[in-house]
């Protein structure tokens, strides 16, 4: 994965996009400060983070606690619910990044929140309650490895993986990997009985999801333009098995359970995106990629827009013929496919 040579423009400054549109899309009522992550169940509710206070990035709300909110993706005209979190759990730091959730054999349902309280990152680890829309907080993960993580994927009720880009341990590293083309971004595996790094060399691994067989890691390197595959293997550790190079900075992944194509949320032009200009707005682009473990994976343009209706698109999650699109710090996107 290490590279060297020529700096490159790992902030993809100047393209310009083409749109792509699709039918029927309407912006989601409630959302105005980003959908940074989205997780949606087999049954149609889609968890989405809002509310990311990343610095050096635009917030439309920057004095407003983040929030989790739920959408029935079964309903005609979904709406987002705030879910109500539990006493005890510090709402005022509350600063939601990347989000997984994970099916109990029981059915409860556990949600893995990446936190950056105070500019701190923990993992929180909460109970869906479906009857009253409310989350239970169980504990707050804080580990040495766990430095400064973007993105996690649950692997069990109380293990996952997770990316850590260096953003809150150390800014002025991050852009020394940025402009100098270290690659000291990583994957660590979390479980209370062992923590481990299985991955390392990224520019910056930021979205991290698993395959339908649950045998492979995808990592997006968003530094890099590219998606990593990584073979997964009983002791956790990760081996390199391809990497697909894309000409945008990938953002998040989300994998369409039934297909397992990988749907991907881009920043065409990540120099916008960090250098908020009202009058030269950050763009949005979704990528599917179709038949990653194949000679010739298909990369399709779903969606793009120039920012004049969806600005810095973060995610793309499907279900059942729709797209949710989410955004670092604007609004959420709702598409018929
Ligand atoms: C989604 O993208 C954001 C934006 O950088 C990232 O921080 C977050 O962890 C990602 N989450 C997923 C599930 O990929
Ligand atoms: C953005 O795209 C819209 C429609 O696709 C177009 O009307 C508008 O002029 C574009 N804005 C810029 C700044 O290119």
């Amino acid at each position: 994965m290490e590279e060297s040579g020529a700096p490159r423009n790992r902030l993809n400054a100047s393209r310009e996009v083409a749109p792509v549109s699709l039918p029927n899309c309407r912006l989601i009522k409630g959302i105005e400060a980003g959908s940074e992550d989205i997780d949606i169940l087999p049954n149609g509710l889609a968890f989405i983070s809002s509310g990311l206070k990343y610095p050096g990035l635009k917030s439309f709300a920057p004095d407003k606690p983040g929030e989790i909110f739920l959408m029935d993706l079964n309903e005609d005209n979904p709406r987002a619910v705030e879910l109500r979190i539990s006493r005890g759990f510090d709402l005022a730091s509350f600063n939601p990044h990347g989000i997984s959730t994970y099916i109990d054999r029981d059915d409860t349902v556990y949600l893995f929140v990446v936190n950056h309280p105070h500019q701190k990152s923990t993992v929180e680890l909460f109970k869906f309650i479906e009857d009253d829309n409310s989350l239970v907080h169980l504990k707050t993960i804080q580990h040495d490895l766990l430095t400064s993580v973007n993105d996690i994927v649950a692997m069990g009720p109380d293990s996952f993986y997770a990316t850590n880009d260096h953003y809150f341990s150390d800014f002025i590293l991050m852009f020394l990997e940025m402009f100098l083309g270290l690659t000291w971004s990583n994957v660590v595996y979390y479980s209370p009985k062992e923590v481990k790094e299985v991955a390392s060399g990224f520019y910056s691994a930021n979205g991290i999801n698993i395959s339908p067989d649950r045998k492979y890691i995808y990592v997006a390197d968003v530094l890099d333009h590219n998606v990593y595959v990584m073979e997964k293997h009983a002791n956790w550790s990760l081996t390199h098995v391809k990497t697909l190079q894309l000409d945008t900075l990938v953002d998040n992944l989300s994998i369409d359970p039934h297909t397992g194509d990988i749907w991907a949320g881009c920043h065409p032009n990540g120099m916008k995106l960090f250098y908020y200009d009202p009058e030269n707005l950050p763009a949005s682009e979704v990528l599917r990629i179709q038949n990653i473990l194949s000679e010739q994976p298909v990369v399709t343009r779903v969606y793009a827009d120039n920012g004049s209706v969806l600005q810095g698109s973060s995610v793309a999650s499907i279900y059942e013929g729709k797209l949710l699109i989410g955004t670092v710090f604007h609004r959420a996107l709702y598409c018929d496919l």
